[in-house]
């Protein structure tokens, strides 16, 4: 395991923590484009998402510094994958796990946290994520052993990206690198990814993949689209620190199109977010010289969208 909370000695730790991280990053030719993407996949974490890394490293900190006892329970507001990877990190270390979703998450998500042994709550996706982040605070307030990841403020998140994601890609791509693309959802990936990648690379573009319908960086309503996990109505104080060259706006349409290409012309099993970011990342591309080197992440895995849109063309047969 390769998360930062991780300076305990590796056998006090259950073996799942060996598996997250150090995620492969694969070069993707696209001919038709002529250019070729560097991807890094996400979705190899244990869980099937890039949350796997932020799940460890925040509950692994927590443990250290005595916030985590034997009868605490951790609560979270979460679109899913966090909620996952929670459950999955939270079994491993023997603690309970409550998460709190929008009911419009995909219901293979919820079945994925409750075969953790997690427990559901599920709350109106009217209001975005800051229902469910006033809902957590309010219980925390009232019972003292929950405990709170707040993956939505929690410095962590980003710290996690930042030495290793980060890292990792350095590692993985040595040389010049032109651009980082990504999505955000609570900003994690964005700020603590383009942080280290700007540290080696003091002239890296560094763009945010945003959905065409809630455009908010781009100054737009947050509104209905397909590309769950980005974008969630809120904009999360985890971006503000984030040095963003330009937004790029992508449709749920273009991202679904794409995700189904990665499936057929790659053999890659990813889910929407994925698609999107690429879609972004040849866009980003294109405006760059021909040898730019444009990284992104392919965030989560395929097989927790068979009840949404991007399987509804096998359903109709
Ligand atoms: C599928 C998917 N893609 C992208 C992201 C964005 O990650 P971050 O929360 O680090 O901004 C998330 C997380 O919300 C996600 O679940």
């Amino acid at each position: 395991m390769n998360s930062s909370a991780l300076s305990a000695p590796s056998t006090t730790l259950p073996p799942l923590f060996a598996l997250i991280g150090r995620t492969p990053l694969v070069a993707l030719p696209f001919h038709a484009e002529g250019v070729t993407i560097y991807a890094k996949a996400e979705f190899l974490n244990p869980s099937g998402s890039i949350k796997d890394r932020l799940a460890a490293s925040i509950l692994l900190d927590a443990r250290e510094r005595g916030l985590l006892r034997p009868d605490s329970l951790i609560v979270e507001c979460t679109s899913g994958n966090t909620g996952i990877a929670l459950a999955m990190v939270g079994a491993a270390l023997g603690h309970r796990v409550k998460i709190l979703m929008s009911d419009t998450a995909s219901v293979e998500r919820r079945h994925l946290m409750r075969h953790f042994g997690a427990e559901l709550q599920l709350f109106k996706a009217d209001r975005g994520y800051l229902t469910g982040i006033e809902m957590t605070e309010e219980m925390a307030a009232a019972d003292p052993r929950i405990f709170l990841p707040r993956q939505f403020a929690n410095p962590l998140n980003a710290q996690d990206h930042v030495e290793h994601t980060g890292r990792e890609i350095l590692e993985q791509l040595p040389g010049p690198i032109a651009a980082f693309v990504s999505g955000y959802g609570t900003g994690g990936t964005l700020n603590g990814t383009s942080r280290a990648l700007r540290a080696a690379h003091s002239d890296i573009r560094i763009i945010a993949m945003e959905p065409a319908e809630a455009a908010m960086l781009s100054g737009e309503s947050p509104c209905c689209h397909s590309i769950e996990g980005v974008a969630g109505g809120y904009m999360p104080p985890l971006m503000r620190d984030v040095k963003i060259d330009w937004p790029e706006k992508v449709s749920s349409a273009d991202a679904l199109v794409m995700t189904q290409r990665l499936a057929r012309e790659f053999g890659l099993l990813v889910g929407t977010s994925s698609g999107a970011n690429v879609v972004a990342a040849l866009r980003t591309a294109a405006k760059l010289p021909a040898d730019a080197r444009v990284v992104t992440i392919l965030c989560d895995r395929a097989e927790r969208y068979y009840s949404t849109k991007l399987f509804a063309h096998n359903n109709a047969t």
